[in-house]
């Protein structure tokens, strides 16, 4: 599996944290920043890295922000990625075996970085169930055209 990571001045605490569980876990990775100190704006982050994703070069995406609501956002313009956020560990389950999620946002300022990497953890090693999920995902894959 290849995941890309991304999050912006207010994600960089857990994404250092992700950044620790994929290097033990051996999962091969992407850190597309941000290296600053200030402020950066959260879609000039998520979107280049969910396209990426869209595109097939990576297999996943974890993005961070402050409440990981705007790269969720962001995530979700662009066509193919189903990103979901998510602050607890049952709906990083969930939302792999129904959704099919390829991408998960955190947010910083909402959750601390031990329960990030419990529900980064269990968002990677949990796989979509397929079946009637597969055919409601169709629906939405429809609508994209
Ligand atoms: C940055 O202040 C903050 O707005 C951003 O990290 C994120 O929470 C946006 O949704």
């Amino acid at each position: 599996m290849k995941v890309i990571l991304t999050a912006d001045h207010a994600g960089m605490t857990i994404r250092n944290e992700v950044k620790a569980l994929l290097d033990e876990a051996g999962i091969e990775y992407e850190d597309t920043g941000c290296d600053c100190q200030g402020s950066v704006d959260y879609p000039d982050y998520a979107l280049p890295a969910a396209e990426r994703v869209a595109k097939g070069e990576f297999d996943r995406g974890i993005f961070i922000c402050g409440t990981g609501i705007g790269m969720s956002i962001a995530a979700n313009k662009v066509k193919g990625i189903r990103c979901a956020l998510v602050h607890d560990v049952y709906s990083a389950k969930l939302t792999r075996q129904h959704n099919d999620s390829n991408v998960l946002a955190m947010g910083e300022r909402v959750i601390g970085p031990g329960l990030a990497r419990e529900i980064a953890k269990t968002w990677l090693e949990t796989e979509f169930d397929g079946g009637r999920h597969a055919n409601r995902i169709g629906k939405i894959t429809t609508y994209e055209g």
